[in-house]
């Protein structure tokens, strides 16, 4: 039964980008068949709680002596992940808010991603269980930050998920961009405003025959 995770992270429940690509990526993955299956999470509506204890960051073995984290955040965290394992793709709207990833989605990497566990750390044997899974970000911004551009380095979303989905975790990761989101609401020229349908229509073709590539 090939397995979607989809993620959403944007605080916008009416004219989110990034819902609407990540919706027209689920929607394809359906379309291939009753036994593709869609786990759908949304981080925002049903926001998890940030992490109490720094020693959820590490497996029993490697916690300082004496920790004891909270049982329900360590019952959550074992959902969490497993949730990830069992997940063929996963697809996740990522909406650029202050230069970074929203704090919903940050909170659910500080869950998954726990060194000996999820990521390499110290026994090759049992880490790295979602090495090579293919992870899709879905990535919205209101501003531009193309390579060769003055901001090209400020977007710390993408590079922070790239190295905690791919280096950390192994997933194989691709990036669907659309850039200049806020364009028409704020009274952009004409041709940013087509810029930005031209790129998000590209965005939601990318998407669906991605998801159709995967699945
Ligand atoms: C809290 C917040 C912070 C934002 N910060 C940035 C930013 O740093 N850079 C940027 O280009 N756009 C920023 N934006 C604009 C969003 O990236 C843009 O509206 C994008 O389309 C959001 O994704 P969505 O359409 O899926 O909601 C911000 C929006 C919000 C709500």
């Amino acid at each position: 039964m090939p397995t979607l995770l989809h993620l959403d992270s944007s605080a916008d429940l009416t004219t989110s980008r990034s819902r609407a690509i990540t919706a027209t990526f689920a929607d394809a993955w359906r379309s291939l068949g009753a036994d593709h299956t869609v786990i759908h999470r949304d981080l925002h509506r049903e926001p998890l709680p940030h992490l109490t204890d720094a020693a959820l960051h590490f497996p029993p073995r490697l916690r300082p002596e004496g920790a004891s984290p909270s049982a329900e955040q360590e019952a959550l965290q074992q959902q969490l992940i497993a949730e990830l394992v069992a997940a063929d793709v996963l697809v996740i709207g990522v909406p650029l808010y202050n230069y970074s990833m929203p704090s919903t989605l940050k909170a659910w990497i500080d869950y998954i991603h726990l060194p000996a566990v999820t990521a390499s750390f110290d026994d090759p044997a049992t880490q790295q269980p979602l090495a090579a899974r293919p992870a899709v970000l879905i990535s919205t911004r209101g501003g531009v930050y193309d390579s060769g551009t003055a901001t090209e380095f400020d977007d710390h979303a993408l590079p922070a998920l790239r190295l905690i989905l791919g280096n950390a975790l192994g997933m194989t990761v691709e990036t669907i961009v659309a850039t200049r989101t806020l364009s028409e609401r704020f009274g952009a020229p004409a041709d940013e405003v087509a810029k930005q349908h031209a790129e998000l229509a590209a965005a939601h073709e990318s998407a669906a025959q991605t998801a159709r590539r995967l699945g």
